[in-house]
């Protein structure tokens, strides 16, 4: 059996060495423990004594029993106290430190242009008109004076629908052996608008339009057109070019000018397509422009009496100009931003610049 000394020392060098409550609590079971004990042995062992030994080490086994109970209650209460500031330690809150701060979403920058160009134009009278972006034949190109053998026609220029017509909106010309597609401009409005609506009026279409298009760095195959059609009694290519040159102004600045030059659309008379003074260099000539000191931004003209006749307005009755002009293209401008691609790729590292 263990010398009452040698367990004397053993045990307290083991109280004092825990570090934990867990580990005192072992120590504890190794002295105390009712089948291990090791005092708990030396107890047990005094019954097969004579009486005078008996008497002798129960006496110092009895003393040693209170020393190392005082010695464990005492460790027990430091370590607590230690565990309990620990834990405050850990709970601690610094009320100064920054605090994490919440992403908020913003708008996109095709977005931005579309609702700055619709209040633009809400503040010159346009009521602000949305049409279907699945488009039937008819009024993507007959309607507006577009031949059956042009080449935007072509399958190669145009996404056609196969053959579930569900999701197109029937228009008041429907017919049944209609052909679908993927509008390839926003023009086709024009024709939906005024078979519903008498003039005068202004309306302009912002919307998505689509072409089968090998893509680069100002070309995809889904971008955003913004439309501009206006119907009344005298309304002239002056009225045109004072919108537009007025819109652009608003837009880029007041410095910025526009010009026109004959160009050909099926569905205007006199047509024209539309430049504005670079912004890069002030139409002096950079690479942006070509050296030509001009960006072609979009086409426009006065609305072809095939397109009223299509609408079913009289013969002669009216006069209107319409434009269209590229969303996209003005949000490259503005932004100066180098591929058009960029809109539509989803890198938030270029969505967040905005
Ligand atoms: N729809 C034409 C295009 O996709 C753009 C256009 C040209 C619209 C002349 C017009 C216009 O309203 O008068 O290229």
């Amino acid at each position: 059996m263990e010398s009452m000394k040698a367990l004397q020392k053993k045990a307290i060098s083991d109280i004092e060495g825990s570090k934990t409550l867990e580990d005192l609590r072992n120590v504890e079971i190794d002295i105390f423990g009712r089948k291990q004990g090791r005092l708990t042995a030396v107890l047990r062992s005094l019954a097969s004594l004579s009486a005078e030994k008996r008497r002798v080490l129960g006496g110092e086994a009895n003393k040693l029993r209170a020393k190392l109970q005082g010695k464990l209650e005492e460790k027990k209460r430091s370590l607590e106290k230690h565990e309990q500031a620990r834990a405050m330690q850990s709970e601690k809150i610094d009320v100064t430190f920054p605090g994490v701060k919440k992403e908020q979403g913003h708008l996109h920058p095709l977005t931005l242009v579309r609702m700055e160009s619709e209040r633009i134009f809400n503040a010159l009278g346009y009521a602000v008109v949305e049409g279907p972006e699945v488009e039937n034949e008819y009024y993507n190109f007959d309607s507006l004076n577009i031949p059956k053998n042009h080449p935007s026609r072509d399958q190669w220029d145009t996404f056609w629908i196969k053959s579930d017509r569900a999701a197109a909106v029937k228009g008041k010309r429907e017919k049944p052996e209609e052909k679908y597609l993927m509008r390839t401009h926003t023009s086709p409005v024009q024709v939906r608008y005024m078979e519903e609506h008498n003039p005068p009026f202004r309306i302009i279409v912002p919307g998505k339009v689509f072409r089968h298009e090998a893509t680069d760095a100002s070309h995809d195959f889904e971008f955003w057109h913004l439309e501009g059609l206006t119907v009344g009694k005298d309304v002239s290519v002056a009225n045109l070019v004072y919108t537009l040159g007025t819109f652009f102004k608003k837009i880029f600045g007041k410095e910025s000018t526009i010009r026109l030059r004959p160009s050909f659309f099926p569905f205007v008379e006199p047509g024209f397509e539309f430049d504005i003074s670079c912004l890069s260099c002030r139409g002096k000539g950079c690479s942006v422009c070509k050296q030509t000191g001009w960006v072609e931004l979009g086409g426009a003209g006065m609305v072809h009496p095939k397109v009223f006749e299509a609408a079913g307005y009289a013969k002669g009755e009216w006069q209107g100009f319409a434009f269209g002009v590229g969303l996209d293209r003005i949000a490259l401008m503005k932004y100066k931003i180098p591929d058009i691609r960029l809109f539509r790729a989803n890198d938030i590292r270029f969505l967040k610049q905005f």
